[in-house]
């Protein structure tokens, strides 16, 4: 028995990828605090919409304020907060958007329970690979200074662990390269996958 009759008449994801003209998926930005993740995932939704595409960046200021303003920085606040984030991914992902996720998700285990979350066909993982003394010298928000000073406990990189991934999808060296360049790979990696819907 079909318990629920309501799905059948839903618009599926390949009917709104149809009207949209792209194949809709989920670009998981990962990398240390201060490694350039959230400045390349905001300049691709901009060319991505430049070029008529449909793009939604989840990251932390909109996520960790809002949904997610309950959680903290333990490893099972940040487990929660990307289960969430997964969560939420997905529903953009099914209406159709390409949806560019910017979060630390410092462990191979949290970034595992996202890809299953999401499916293993529709998850690409974006390593932005900045090293750590770069992360601190650049210190957009002051945070390593107060991590170092001690005033704040439990930061990524200093003393709480990031483990790099292993086989990203795509890795984006920012330390000797401009925005624009990191920006262009990570669009022309985007725009060979949204094609195929
Ligand atoms: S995650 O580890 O749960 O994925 P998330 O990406 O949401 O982290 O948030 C990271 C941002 O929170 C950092 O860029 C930084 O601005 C801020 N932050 C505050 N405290 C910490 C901390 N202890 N470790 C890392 N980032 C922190």
């Amino acid at each position: 028995m079909n318990i629920h009759p309501i799905y059948d008449k839903m618009l599926s994801r390949s009917e709104r990828e149809k009207a949209l003209h792209q194949k809709s998926m989920v670009l998981w930005f990962t990398g240390l605090s201060g490694s350039g993740k959230s400045t390349i995932a905001v300049a691709l939704e901009r060319e991505l919409y430049s070029r008529g595409y449909v793009a939604q960046v989840l990251d932390g200021d909109n996520i960790r304020h809002g949904i997610n303003s309950n959680l903290g920085f333990s490893i099972e606040d940040r487990r929660e907060n990307i289960r969430r984030i997964a969560e939420i991914a997905k529903l953009f992902m099914q209406s159709g958007i390409v949806t560019i996720c910017s979060f630390i998700s410092p462990t191979l285990e949290i970034r595992q329970m996202a890809r299953e979350i999401i499916g293993e066909q529709d998850f690409f993982e974006i390593f932005v690979d900045t090293p750590l003394e770069i992360c601190e010298q650049r210190d957009v928000k002051g945070l390593y200074q107060k991590a170092r000073a001690g005033q704040i406990t439990g930061f990524t990189g200093i003393d709480s662990p990031y483990e790099a991934p292993v086989n990203p999808d795509l890795q984006i060296k920012t330390a000797n390269q401009e925005l624009a360049h990191s920006v262009r790979a990570a669009l022309e990696f985007t725009l060979e996958k949204i094609k195929h819907y």
